[in-house]
């Protein structure tokens, strides 16, 4: 026996409740609650037992898939972040702004793809000839790509049936819908639905699926939280578009390491890979200026060198501005908070304003002591020497703490031309290879007050 029961669900985030109201009371969101029918049966244990789920052994699994090869995508940022490329039934999610260049990037990796994989290019935003003026644009005509302009999972499911691609890429998943749903196009209802039925698609038929979602201002994917769960990697597509750079970040990935980063660069001629990017990081730097010093930082396991900027500006208003840019706003509170109670330096009377030139976040704690000096050097006007670099964790006492990765950092930073760098007095350099000669001066300090004065500016 069934019973239907009528129930009301948000739509902005999955609440449900047994009556209608304007207004959810778990997001707070308003008209969002639409009716659903839920089907409960009451012996649903006793009805799934007559088909059991399909089972094996881990041994027997182990044989089969072990060693699957992934797909090479031919574009080798791309491939590195991934692991060595995309497996077959993996499920990849890349977010971005629109206008960031997702359909230029998906359009490229589908022109590189190893030879002899079968992909299918699914564009529901743009029209077959929109893409194909891409395609002349990127000098990309000869690559074996099936293109298709549809905007529902039925036509795209017939197509694939028919085509049996290996790669099977949408853009963008905001675009397609159920028709058997009444739900918007673009909705949360619609596109949590469409992305569940594409990862099934994509585990019953071992197509590796690639769907381009957008961002909104604010940085999170629209709506779908819910779907960097259903997917197996999540890459986020940033930068700024005024620059050329653009930086791509994995996010989660079920099937190697997160946290990777490649840097491209847009130009004429689509997406290009980008050979030094410490180089182009540190191309405009602003030189014997106050508040500005370069960091190395860990971008998964690589090192790059960027630009710190920080401005200290005198103000007469109550709430002084602390405005950040590539770095969390929450670190910026603890390092002025350490820098007025361990230092004495006070901003309670001045606008703040920090950066990473380049457009790159940087989250790690390793900022923290370049971060600290920067905003000294901003403090005093006074500009920090340019071939000295910074990199160290600072601590609520005024202490510097040691940070991972220190050897990689101090080998970028000698390749790139550094004299000097300030790091914690707890450092060990035996990781470093004995046939690495770092022409470097290597400052170790123990406290905050130390390093400044390593600045020579107080
Ligand atoms: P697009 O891939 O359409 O972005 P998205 O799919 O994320 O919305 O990229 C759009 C931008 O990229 C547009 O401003 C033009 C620029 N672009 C280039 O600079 N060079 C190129 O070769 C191409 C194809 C686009
Ligand atoms: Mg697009």
């Amino acid at each position: 026996m069934k019973l239907a029961k009528l129930l009301y669900k948000c739509e902005n985030c999955g609440h449900e409740t047994s009556k209608w109201q304007g207004k959810c009371l778990e997001c707070d969101s308003w008209n969002s609650l639409s009716a659903v029918e839920t089907i409960t049966s009451p012996d649903a244990y006793g009805v799934n037992l007559l088909k059991p789920a399909s089972y094996t052994h881990l041994s027997q699994a182990a044989d089969e898939y072990g060693d699957q090869k992934a797909i090479r995508m031919g574009i080798s940022e791309i491939d590195r972040i991934l692991s060595g490329g995309l497996l077959k039934g993996s499920v990849t999610l890349l977010g971005g702004e629109p206008g960031i260049g997702k359909s230029t990037l998906l359009l490229q990796i589908a022109a590189s793809a190893e030879k002899n994989t079968k992909v299918m290019y699914l564009s529901a935003e743009e029209a077959v000839s929109q893409v194909a003026m891409r395609a002349v644009r990127l000098n990309l005509t000869a690559a074996d790509i099936t293109l298709v302009h549809a905007t529902t999972v039925t036509e795209i499911f017939a197509c694939a049936r028919e085509v049996s691609p290996d790669i099977m890429i949408i853009d963008s998943i905001q675009t397609v819908a159920d028709p058997t749903l009444p739900a918007a196009t673009g909705s949360v209802t619609q596109v949590r639905a469409v992305a569940e039925l594409l990862v099934k698609f994509a585990k019953e038929k071992q197509t590796a699926v690639i769907m381009a979602g957008h961002v909104t201002k604010d940085g999170t994917l629209a709506g779908p939280k819910v779907l960097e769960h259903l997917v197996d990697t999540v890459i986020s597509f940033e930068g700024d578009r005024h620059h050329e750079l653009r930086i791509l970040t994995v996010l989660k990935h079920r099937f190697g390491p997160a946290g990777e980063v490649a840097i491209l660069a847009m130009t004429g001629e689509g997406l290009k890979e980008v050979a030094d990017p410490s180089q182009i990081m540190l191309a405009d730097r602003c030189i014997d200026t106050s508040g500005s010093m370069a960091v190395p930082v860990l971008e998964g396991q690589r090192c790059l060198l960027v630009e710190l900027q920080a401005l200290a500006v005198k103000t007469s208003m109550a709430n002084p501005k602390r405005q950040v840019q590539g770095v969390a706003t929450s670190r910026l509170g603890i390092v002025l908070g350490i820098l007025e109670q361990r230092i004495g330096c006070t901003f309670s009377n001045r606008d703040v304003f920090v950066s990473v030139a380049g457009g790159l976040k940087v989250a790690e704690p390793a900022l923290d002591l370049a971060l600290s000096l920067c905003l000294v050097s901003a403090f005093y006007d006074i500009a920090i020497d340019n071939q000295l670099l910074a990199c160290g964790e600072v601590g609520l006492g005024g202490e510097i703490r040691q940070v991972t990765g220190m050897d990689k950092r101090l080998i970028e930073a000698a390749r790139m031309g550094f004299k000097r760098v300030i790091v914690p007095s707890t450092t060990s350099l035996d990781s470093i290879p004995a046939s690495v000669s770092l022409d470097l001066e290597i400052i170790k300090v123990p406290t905050l007050r130390q390093a400044i004065k390593a600045l020579s500016i107080k």
